[in-house]
């Protein structure tokens, strides 16, 4: 059994112009100790389908239409609303990629990290500040007991972000969804950020989603890979094989427009066009406006996700030619 199933996930928003297909239908696993990264363009739906994993969905709008979340072969969307609140508090983590908004700016990072276990654990005050201390180098940050009583606003952007991670660490749970958590860094401190998140992950066995749209940031981290488009997952694979050979075009847009020092000088690919409007997705495969393959076919006929190897899917009705073209 694995510790997160996703089965056929549904999520819509009603707007002023219509409704709007966020999530059309996905599915995925997460194992103890295995990280699967989420990728796509913006407004693909990974944030939705984090955010409806975690019960913290705005309904309305939104409104779940189909599917189950499987948390340890239980589903969260049928159980009643006591439960999976301490399901939730128990098991599962949320690092979100702004921390500045994430952490309340009156209270200390001391006050913050202690909170979870005075609220969750009854801790004394006295407690709660040793534990928030404790947590604080857990995630390396430097001088953390001279630093506990600090205000988030005080540390730098990595620091905070570090700070995210120890909260969401603090009651150990089986699974974290980090939405973006490194985004707003620059590109060393993203790399320090990722690589401490992964060592935690490894030393704590816990499942680890990773919501990115940087496919540069997750080859070292992740396990598997599901790439979204247009509220669908469109490629599925081990990271490795994903990247030696794509079974998607649009997975191999993304992975053609990742600056490369092998190919210094030459022009970066960008992927033409831009993601459908929820309210009017394509007919046919969702990607082919944008698809440097694409024909008549495509245009009419909606890809199932096709098997094309072990642990892999395509939603690409011809991804055998991308296997045959290398
Ligand atoms: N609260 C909301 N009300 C209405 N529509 C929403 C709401 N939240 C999300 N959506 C719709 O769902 C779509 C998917 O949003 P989502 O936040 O999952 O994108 P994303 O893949 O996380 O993108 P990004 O990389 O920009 O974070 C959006 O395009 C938007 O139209
Ligand atoms: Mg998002």
């Amino acid at each position: 059994m694995s510790l997160l199933e996703v089965r056929d996930l549904h999520v819509e928003f009603g707007t002023r112009d219509g409704t709007a297909q966020a999530v059309r239908g996905i599915d995925f696993e997460v194992g103890a100790g295995e990280t699967l990264a989420v990728l796509g363009e913006s407004g693909s739906g990974k944030s939705v389908s984090a955010q409806a994993i975690m019960g913290i969905l705005d309904m309305p709008p939104g409104r779940i239409t189909g599917g189950e979340i499987l948390f340890q072969g239980r589903n969260l969307l049928t159980m009643p609303p006591e439960e999976r609140r301490r399901v939730r508090g128990a098991h599962l983590a949320m690092i979100f990629q702004d921390a500045l908004s994430a952490l309340n700016p009156v209270l200390t990072v001391g006050y913050q990290l202690g909170e979870m276990y005075r609220v969750h654990q009854g801790a004394s005050r006295r407690e709660a500040r040793a534990k928030a201390v404790e947590l604080m180098e857990r995630v390396r940050i430097p001088g953390a007991a001279q630093r506990v009583g600090d205000f988030p606003h005080q540390f730098s952007g990595g620091m905070r972000q570090r700070i995210m991670i120890a909260m969401a660490l603090a009651l150990e749970p089986d699974l974290i969804i980090a939405d973006e958590p490194t985004t707003a860094l620059d590109v060393t401190v993203q790399a320090q950020v990722m690589d401490l998140l992964a060592e935690l992950q490894r030393e704590y066995n816990m499942g680890l989603i990773l919501i990115t749209h940087d496919l540069g940031v997750v080859a070292d981290v992740a396990d598997k890979i599901a790439v979204m488009y247009a509220g669908r997952i469109v490629e599925t694979a081990p990271v490795r094989e994903l990247y030696r050979q794509p079974a998607h075009p649009y997975t191999k847009g993304l992975l053609d427009s990742i600056p490369r020092l092998d190919r210094k000088g030459q022009e970066l690919y960008a992927i033409r066009g831009l993601p459908p409007s929820l309210l009017a997705i394509p007919e046919g495969c969702s990607f082919n406006p944008r698809c440097p393959m694409a024909r008549e076919y495509c245009r009419t006929e909606d890809p199932p996700l096709y098997d094309v190897a072990a642990e892999r899917a395509s939603a690409c009705h011809f991804w055998r030619e991308m296997f045959d073209a290398r």
